[in-house]
């Protein structure tokens, strides 16, 4: 039997995109392995967003294209995003690989692994696809990322999203439903929605709201998320909605991207910094205990320090709970790479902001969880932890990471009293010392 690998990069679209490869491929007679020198077939499914992003996996090509001297039969192929935004002069700059799908192109993987072995195979072309009828629902435990929209109409001058994944396209709602069903009957406790907006949902007559209402209705589920949704896509009844369930969670990830309302404008965002926080704002009157995350680039062209300012000054007022935060890096395609390159802002001083960021928001995010110490937290439990396997891990409605004693049952709701708190992680009353090392800072934020 041929044996296949996938290494997946990028947002939780790639990794729902990485099961449904392996979907297709098994469907195809493949066995997917977690061993790379085993697999006759190996795809990285990559992503574009920023600069850093297509160096790790241009390197990590590159690497993988030396095994092809021992094995010459092997397919490399790179899957995704950065085929789609980099399109045939990648070949150029990678001549060992021989495949490059992008992200439209799934469904036809098993002919087009046949071609690559033959010669250099692209299918990179943007359609209508949205998956609904393969079940594009990755499963981890009692977790699953269940996307219910592709694709991105806002086009902020920054991103590469709606080049390498085209226009928006929702799928019907009872696909999304019977997807989540069929979850749950697989033991899946919690789910999370996904979409690049994913509140600007709707097929035919139904909206996000009409969504997430059937969704949280669904047996078994005790646990409904979404991310991303954009700021000005919210019908204020979703608020309502979610503070009348119980099961879908207080836990709303709002990417602002800059607190300056000028820089806003220049994003083509489509609000404003007083539009911003007077959605916070509603968002809290329905759900006071919600846990608010967000994005944030630092160094977007032509930001200045009163731009800058802005940007801390908003974080201080919002008070989120954790933020990823990046250096702008300018994309190819993109408005702003067309547009603004005279105004970019020079490395060093953006990231002595990002670094100025981090700082402030880290002591942020540090009196917020703080605000949990000697609280009982209801926590849905999701594995056993990997540093200690005494401890357990499991998530708050609010959407933070919770280490507690003992081994509950993957799956269970239990209530915990939060002994102490770093500003990553909450750690309740009983757990083992060993656990209680720092929490290294969010990856996301640091590499770029
Ligand atoms: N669809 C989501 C964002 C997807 S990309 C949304 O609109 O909210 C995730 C994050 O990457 C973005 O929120 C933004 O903060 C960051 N990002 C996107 N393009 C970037 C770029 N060119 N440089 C730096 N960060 C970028
Ligand atoms: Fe990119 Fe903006 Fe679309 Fe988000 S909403 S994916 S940042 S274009
Ligand atoms: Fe990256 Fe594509 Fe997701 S660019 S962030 S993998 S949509």
């Amino acid at each position: 039997m041929r044996r296949a690998y996938i290494e997946t990069y990028g947002c939780q679209m790639n990794v729902a995109d990485s099961a449904l490869m392996t979907h297709v491929l098994e469907d195809a007679g493949f066995k997917v392995t977690e061993d790379v020198n085993e697999a006759s077939l190996i795809l990285l499914n990559t992503c574009a967003i920023r600069e850093r992003a297509e160096e790790r996996v241009t390197a990590r090509l590159q690497q993988l294209g030396q095994l092809k001297r021992i094995r010459p039969d092997l397919v490399l192929g790179v899957t995704g995003c950065m085929p789609k935004h980099l399109g045939k002069e990648l070949l150029d700059r990678l001549p060992k690989v021989d495949l490059f799908i992008g992200p439209d192109s799934y469904r036809h993987l098993p002919s087009l692994v046949e071609e690559a072995a033959l010669r250099p195979t692209f299918s990179l072309t943007l359609g209508d696809e949205d998956y609904s009828d393969l079940d594009p629902v990755s499963i981890e435990g009692i977790h699953a990322f269940v996307p219910i929209m592709r694709g991105c109409d806002r086009f902020c001058t920054f991103c590469v999203v709606p080049l390498t994944r085209g226009r928006e396209k929702s799928l019907p709602l009872a696909d999304v439903v019977r997807q989540v069903r069929g979850a749950a009957e697989h033991g899946v406790r919690a789910v999370t929605l996904l979409g690049q907006t994913v509140n600007s949902y709707h097929h035919d007559e139904d909206r996000f709201r009409d969504l997430l209402s059937e969704v949280s209705e669904v047996e078994g589920i005790l646990r409904v998320r979404f991310t991303s949704p954009h700021p000005v896509e919210f019908e204020e009844d979703v608020f309502a909605l979610m503070a009348e369930r119980p099961n879908l969670c207080a836990h709303i990830h709002l990417p602002v991207q800059s607190g300056s309302t000028r820089i806003l404008e220049s994003m083509k965002r489509g609000h404003s910094r007083e539009e911003f926080l007077a959605l916070v704002d509603r968002i809290r009157t329905h759900l006071p205990d919600v846990g608010l995350t967000t994005d944030i680039i630092v160094g977007y062209p032509g930001e200045t320090d009163a731009d800058f300012e802005a940007t801390l000054s908003l974080v201080r007022e919002v008070q989120f709970d954790s933020a990823f935060m990046f250096r702008y890096s300018p994309r190819s395609g993109t408005y702003a790479y067309r547009k603004l390159r005279d105004e970019e802002v020079p490395d060093a001083v953006s990231a002595e902001r990002l670094e100025s960021l981090i700082a402030e928001q880290e002591r942020i995010s540090l009196q917020r969880y703080r605000r949990w110490e000697g609280r009982h937290v209801e926590v849905l439990v999701e594995t056993v932890s990997r540093r200690n396997p005494l401890n357990s891990v499991g998530k708050s409605d609010d959407g933070k990471t919770v280490i507690l004693p003992g081994t509950p049952e993957p799956g269970t709701m239990v209530s915990v009293p939060i002994a102490r708190a770093t500003s990553h992680t909450l750690i309740a009353e009983g757990v083992q010392e060993r656990e209680a090392a720092p929490d290294p800072a969010p990856v996301e934020s640091i590499e770029v």
